[in-house]
């Protein structure tokens, strides 16, 4: 299987630029969106009980194609699609064809559902991260009836077409004793499981936990066994330095070398522009439609020891941002990361 630190696979992106982008933002103050996350749309198919990244906001075909021709002037790498559910949005395949055809890496952020009857856009993407929170009766019960079967085939089609899959799990209260199903999925699949806790919300970082939240000492408990599982050989593709962060949520943890703003940022589908999916939402945030990418990032907001850093994927970045040695434990070899969020 081939994995990268992050346990998304490395295809699309040099690791030598993936060092070269953070040792100079790193030692050089030359900061840089190499890794960018676009939520092309707040738009959604399924009603997820524990997400609020959702309405009506969406970016027009022709604002993300000038958006991405921007990034890529400024520097950027590598782009994945979220949302809301980025393949609700009618033009997405014309928008992954051109942001490939600029020579970005691309992934994209899904619940897989309808994957099945985008099949085209794969030829045009690296990586897919598919959301699966349990088995079928606990996926639905989150996110719908039907949704799972739905999920399942969407990472089926994906692995078929020969792009690599993560699946995703969001450990929430309704889901967080079933975390085995979804790695014994991912084993059959052949590919690797990710985790993380659900957060109050994904729209307001400061609200750390909400009625749908899993208790801290069933989270901690599930990360210790998704440890001791992928030392083991299961396909977990959190690094064990996340796992051993993500255990301890939701007390305030800090992050001591914050990727967001310097090599990260997030986009919303007005062009806010945020430091990372999570952080900065409801406050004054520059726009990279509006100034454009560089005036946007220049003024984005740099997080100093940020201790709300619960999503697997930005906190793998951050603790590569902050070359922690402790990323080469089970793993080599090193900077192979290819952790777009
Ligand atoms: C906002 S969704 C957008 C992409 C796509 N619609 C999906 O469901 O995967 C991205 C990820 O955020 C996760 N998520 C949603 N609500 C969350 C919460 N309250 N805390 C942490 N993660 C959450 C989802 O489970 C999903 O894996």
């Amino acid at each position: 299987m081939n994995t990268s630190l992050s346990g998304l696979p490395a295809r699309g992106l040099h690791p030598f630029d993936v060092a070269r982008a953070i040792f100079e933002s790193r030692f050089l103050a030359r900061h840089r969106p190499f890794w960018v996350n676009i939520e092309l749309t707040h738009r959604c198919n399924l009603r997820c009980s524990f997400c609020d990244k959702r309405g009506t906001g969406e970016m027009t075909a022709s604002e993300a194609q000038r958006l991405l021709s921007d990034l890529r002037a400024c520097g950027t790498a590598s782009v994945c699609f979220d949302g809301g559910e980025p393949l609700v949005h009618p033009h997405i395949e014309d928008i992954v064809a051109h942001a490939k055809g600029l020579g970005l890496r691309v992934a994209l952020s899904t619940n897989g559902t309808l994957l099945p009857q985008h099949r085209k856009i794969l030829s045009n993407v690296d990586a897919v991260k598919v959301s699966i929170d349990g088995p079928l009766p606990i996926h639905d019960a989150g996110r719908g009836e039907g949704a799972f079967a739905r999920a399942l085939e969407g990472a089926r089609v994906a692995t078929r077409a020969g792009v690599p899959v993560a699946l995703r799990m969001t450990l929430a209260r309704h889901n967080v004793g079933h975390w085995r199903a979804v790695m014994d999925l991912a084993q059959q699949l052949g590919v690797v499981a990710l985790f993380q806790p659900a957060m109050g919300s994904v729209m307001d970082s400061s609200r750390e936990a909400s009625d749908h939240s899993a208790d801290g000492a069933d989270c901690r408990k599930a990360m210790d066994e998704i440890a001791g599982c992928k030392g083991e050989g299961g396909p977990i593709g959190n690094e064990y330095v996340c796992l051993e962060h993500l255990r301890r949520w939701p007390e305030a943890t800090r992050v001591e070398h914050c990727a967001g703003g310097r090599v990260e940022v997030a986009i919303g589908p007005d062009g806010s522009m945020f430091p990372c999916g999570r952080v900065g939402r409801g406050e004054p945030a520059p726009n990279a439609l509006k100034e454009g990418v560089a005036r946007a990032f220049a003024r984005v907001r740099r997080p100093e020891g940020c201790e709300q850093c619960w999503c697997t994927l930005t906190l793998g970045n951050c603790y590569l941002y902050g070359l922690d040695l402790r990323l080469l434990r089970g793993r080599v070899p090193f900077l192979t990361r290819d952790a777009t969020e």
